[in-house]
């Protein structure tokens, strides 16, 4: 049985007093730890605030991108050592907005994840509909490589721990209904693929979200969906009794 993972994006939004703020009211709010998990997703200067203020109520701080390197001269980066430190559990590696705003190749998103294995937090590896499906002659084809790209060198052990995003670019900040069946389509495939890797028995327990355009009335139908474990929220997710409602409605 797969734990249902809810994850806030806040991308680029909330100051350090507005995310300790958010933190300290939801963390009471939260459900049964047992049967849902929920994270939140802020920039690097709040998370060891955040890590302190939800202390032991299971809320999971996530970090948005980290570097491969684990320390030297590399300007602006932040480090997986730090987030480790920082008692940060999960990492977001290439998201969409990483991969087309900055120029994030699958490669690098593999050199990142390999490091965020070998530090201890657990990787939530982004991935988009190309990763998946490509139209080849206007025929849609389903494709192996590109995830495989990200994935290869990580072991049975390590990839059981790994949990996968699936958010196709026509519905990330689009604003309009995610469709229901293409994100159930795209988190299927990704499961297929990882069965075709590994083994039918690893891709059962691998957790896959999925993001773009998720809402308080459109959340239930999409968590409902067979291989969908879960969802990445952005902008519905910044606002509390909104990100509640949410939560609630996954339930
Ligand atoms: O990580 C979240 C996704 O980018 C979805 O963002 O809910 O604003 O479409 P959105």
């Amino acid at each position: 049985m797969r734990k249902p993972f809810i994850v806030a994006n806040w991308k680029m939004h909330k100051n350090v007093r507005e995310s300790v703020d958010f933190v300290n009211q939801i963390k009471s709010k939260l459900p049964d730890p047992n049967k849902m998990e929920v994270g939140i997703a802020a920039q690097a200067f709040a998370l060891p605030s955040m890590v302190e203020a939800a202390g032991k109520s299971g809320l999971k701080i996530i970090a948005q991108n980290a570097a491969a390197e684990y320390s030297g001269p590399y300007t602006g980066e932040i480090s997986l050592r730090g987030l480790s430190d920082a008692g940060v559990s999960y990492v977001m590696l290439g998201h969409i907005e990483r991969r087309r705003l900055f120029g994030e190749t699958n490669e690098n998103v593999h050199q990142k994840v390999q490091a965020a294995l070998q530090r201890g937090v657990t990787p939530i590896i982004c991935t988009d509909e190309t990763m998946v499906q490509q139209v080849v002659n206007n025929e849609i084809h389903y494709v192996f490589h590109q995830l495989m790209t990200v994935l290869h060198g990580i072991s049975l052990d390590q990839i059981k721990q790994v949990v996968i995003s699936y958010e196709p670019s026509w519905a990330v900040g689009a604003g309009q209904h995610a469709n229901p069946t293409l994100a159930e389509e795209g988190c299927r495939l990704i499961r297929q693929t990882i069965a075709e890797y590994y083994s039918y028995e690893i891709a059962d327990k691998i957790r896959i979200l999925y993001g773009g355009s998720v809402n308080p009335n459109n959340i239930k139908d999409i968590v409902d969906k067979p291989d969908i474990d879960g969802v990445l929220i952005g902008r519905a997710s910044l606002d509390l009794d909104n990100f509640l409602k949410m939560i609630s409605n996954a339930q």
